[in-house]
């Protein structure tokens, strides 16, 4: 078995769900309470144990690569200032851990993302994280997500019970319970229409194989004309198979406007350094 040591950050998006927040900043790095969206999931693929991140970038995506990078003139100014706490914080997440990036030129879609960072990841099975699932869990989502492939050495799909109704907003796997928490995956579909084959939402983690690149070849665009990994990993699943890992914890689509409050609330909720205060401040609204 071979261990996963790189995650790809599709961040190429034009994330239209949240304009127009999102005309010049990109959705990645929206605030949490005081991180943005991206740095939570960086921290959760460091505590996973992956060194090596590889974001996919496109057109006005700057901001993401100034964020990890080291700012001089800011940290000179709070060695000045006597500011060392904020010193400490600022230079931890440059130091995080190994940034490349790459470009996608036109947003053809999340298989399409993937597909371009097929030299960095040079022939070697892979995590896939995507920035606006946020994810509050005892142990990182990811960290559950390679319990599961240490066992099968495949590829592994996080996902979730969502109601019904919701099913046509999601990839929704078909799957066979294989041990608590694991589905071996029999089929998959993107954003079903009519009725889903079950609850079971792929939500923004994934563990690849490479063959994911051979299979992403020769993926033609599906739903919104875009190349979509679900359709991708559909081809995957005829030669190799496929696992599901329902993690534990709280899940926020925080490139939704609704998921992006709840996640704010429940996150500030969490913090022993406002949460007194917010608490007295929720409790006074007239509801
Ligand atoms: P989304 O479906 O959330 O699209 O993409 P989006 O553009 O970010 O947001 P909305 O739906 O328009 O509001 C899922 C993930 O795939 C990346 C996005 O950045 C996001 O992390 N992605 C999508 C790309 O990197 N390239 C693409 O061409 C499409």
């Amino acid at each position: 078995m071979v261990d996963i040591r790189k995650a790809v950050f599709p961040a190429a998006g034009f994330g239209t769900r949240f304009l127009p927040a999102t005309k010049a900043i990109p959705k990645e790095m929206l605030p949490l309470v005081d991180k943005p969206l991206i740095q939570y999931v960086v921290e959760e693929a460091k505590s996973s144990g992956l060194q090596e991140i590889i974001i996919v970038t496109g057109m006005g995506k700057t901001a993401i690569e100034d964020h990890f990078d080291t700012s001089f003139e800011l940290e000179k100014l709070l060695q000045e200032r006597g500011k060392y706490e904020l010193l400490k914080m600022i230079e931890e997440v440059s130091g995080m851990v190994h940034f490349a990036y790459t470009r996608q030129k036109k947003p053809l879609g999340l298989g399409h993302a993937i597909s371009i960072t097929r030299n960095l990841i040079n022939n070697e099975p892979f995590s896939v994280f995507l920035g606006d699932d946020i994810i509050d869990s005892r142990v990182p989502a990811m960290k559950q997500m390679i319990g599961v492939y240490k066992k099968y050495s495949t590829s592994v799909l996080a996902v979730q019970k969502v109601p019904r109704s919701d099913a046509r907003l999601y990839g929704i796997i078909k799957g066979k319970k294989v041990a608590p928490n694991v589905y071996r995956v029999l089929d998959l579909v993107e954003k079903p229409k009519g009725t889903p084959p079950s609850n079971l939402a792929i939500i923004g983690r994934y563990i690849l194989t490479p063959g994911i690149f051979n299979a992403l070849e020769v993926t033609r665009p599906g739903a919104g004309g875009e190349i979509q990994l679900t359709d991708a990993l559909k081809i995957l699943i005829q030669t190799e198979e496929i696992y599901a890992c329902e993690f534990e914890g709280a899940r926020y689509d925080a490139g939704d406007k609704l998921g992006f409050l709840k996640a704010n609330v429940s996150l500030a909720l969490k913090r022993p350094d406002i949460r007194a205060d917010f608490v007295k401040f929720l409790k006074g609204l007239k509801l």
